[in-house]
């Protein structure tokens, strides 16, 4: 198969979709790479670190030799025009809260992979963890940096010190973001409760992190009283495919303290707070209704060194996979992987995606 890497265009992305040691075992195995020139650049790896690839001077002349072109973010609307049938997109693609690119997937026919939605049996999301990691040991970072006074913050210390109360932070959602997130902001002298519906996920943290983290069973009333006496709030709650569940309204916002701040990493699904809107690593905040709204959509964008190994240590052997196997046999024999597919022949076939965009779902078998 031909595989293409194009440079990421999304702002502020500087994530490469596969680090130069993953290349030799794809080469290896009868495949071939076209890479634009310095698409790894900005994460620390220059061309010179992929001397086995084609490189190709724009991302046009990726597009139009690859069978799998492989990414970090969902296409922005200036790549659709490169789209072709039966081409492989592998990526994040977060279509829950991007229709018109659905839609477009769906119209060009192209097969939409996403990372995010490879599922295993037991529910894990082996793509998606690693960056939920960085961005769940990323927020308390990111939260220190706004709530100082030289960032406009309100000028508190997550840690307190002696004699002065140190931060609370809400984090709603227990999973690998909420949890990586917990673990540093409690490191950091923070008082963290964790909110969730899944009793079983808060059983399973109390117990491993009894006294340093706290847990909640989520519901309006419980986030009503913490919302009132917290300094951090992060939005960590998934339901795989779909589009986040709206779980703090703008009335639950209204009754903040005066510049506490919202962190929410699940804007990539379209965001935990209602009305919430994207922010960039350049222009991370807003002001609404006295609270910081902080709602970047690639927060491991800004380790990318980090992130780009961790990314292509988890994805190497599913594009290995899928080069030397094919899309049927992918979605005849391997149903961990067959989750992950988005868009097939022109359908949709993510039920949780379809059911969110109010489209129609075609099982992918079906479609196939
Ligand atoms: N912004 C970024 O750069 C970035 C990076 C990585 C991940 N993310 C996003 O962060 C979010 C969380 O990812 P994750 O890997 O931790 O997911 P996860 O599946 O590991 O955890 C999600 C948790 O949310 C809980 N949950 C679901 N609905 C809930 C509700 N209504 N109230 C309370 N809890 C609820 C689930 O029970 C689960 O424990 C996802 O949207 C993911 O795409 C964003």
């Amino acid at each position: 198969m031909i595989i293409g890497v194009p440079k990421e265009v999304k702002a502020d992305e500087r994530r490469v979709s596969i680090t130069p040691d993953k290349i030799k075992g794809l080469i290896e195995s009868g495949h071939k790479i076209v890479f634009e020139r310095g698409a790894g650049e900005k994460a620390g790896f220059p061309d010179s670190d992929y001397p086995c690839a084609e490189i190709v001077s724009n991302a046009q002349k990726v597009w139009e030799s690859a069978d799998l072109v492989v990414k970090v973010k969902e296409p922005q609307q200036e790549e659709f025009k490169h789209f072709r049938q039966n081409q492989i997109i592998f990526t994040y693609l977060h279509l829950a809260a991007a229709p018109e690119l659905t839609l477009e997937l769906v119209k060009t026919k192209v097969i939409g992979i996403a990372y995010e939605t490879i599922q295993t049996k037991n529910g894990s999301l082996p793509l998606l963890e690693p960056m939920s990691e960085i961005a769940g040991r990323l927020a308390p970072q990111i939260a220190a940096r706004l709530l100082q006074s030289d960032f406009d913050g309100p000028g508190k210390l997550l840690g307190g010190v002696p004699g002065v109360e140190p931060c609370r932070f809400m984090i709603i959602g227990g999973g690998t973001v909420g949890l990586n997130a917990a673990i540093i902001a409690t490191s950091l002298g923070s008082r963290v409760t964790i909110f969730d519906i899944n009793l079983e996920r808060l059983r399973a943290i109390e117990y491993r992190y009894r006294g340093s983290i706290k847990t909640m069973l989520s519901t309006e009333t419980k986030l009503m009283e913490f919302l009132k006496r917290t300094d951090v709030v992060v939005g960590a709650v998934l339901i795989p495919g779909a589009s986040a569940p709206k779980v703090i309204s703008e009335n639950m916002v209204n009754i903040m303290n005066p510049s506490s701040l919202i962190l929410d990493v699940a804007i990539d699904q379209g965001g935990s707070v209602e009305n919430i809107k994207p922010t960039t690593q350049s222009n991370p905040t807003y002001i609404k209704n006295n609270v910081i709204h902080c709602a970047i959509p690639n927060i491991p964008g800004s380790v990318a060194n980090t992130a780009s190994t961790a990314l292509s240590n988890a994805t190497y052997k599913y594009i290995l996979y899928l080069a030397n196997n094919g899309i049927e046999n992918l979605i005849t024999r391997n149903e961990t992987f067959a989750m992950g597919i988005n868009t097939l022949n022109g359908h949709v076939t993510h039920k949780a995606l379809a059911e969110s965009l109010d489209l129609q779902h075609v099982d992918v078998i079906e479609a196939l």
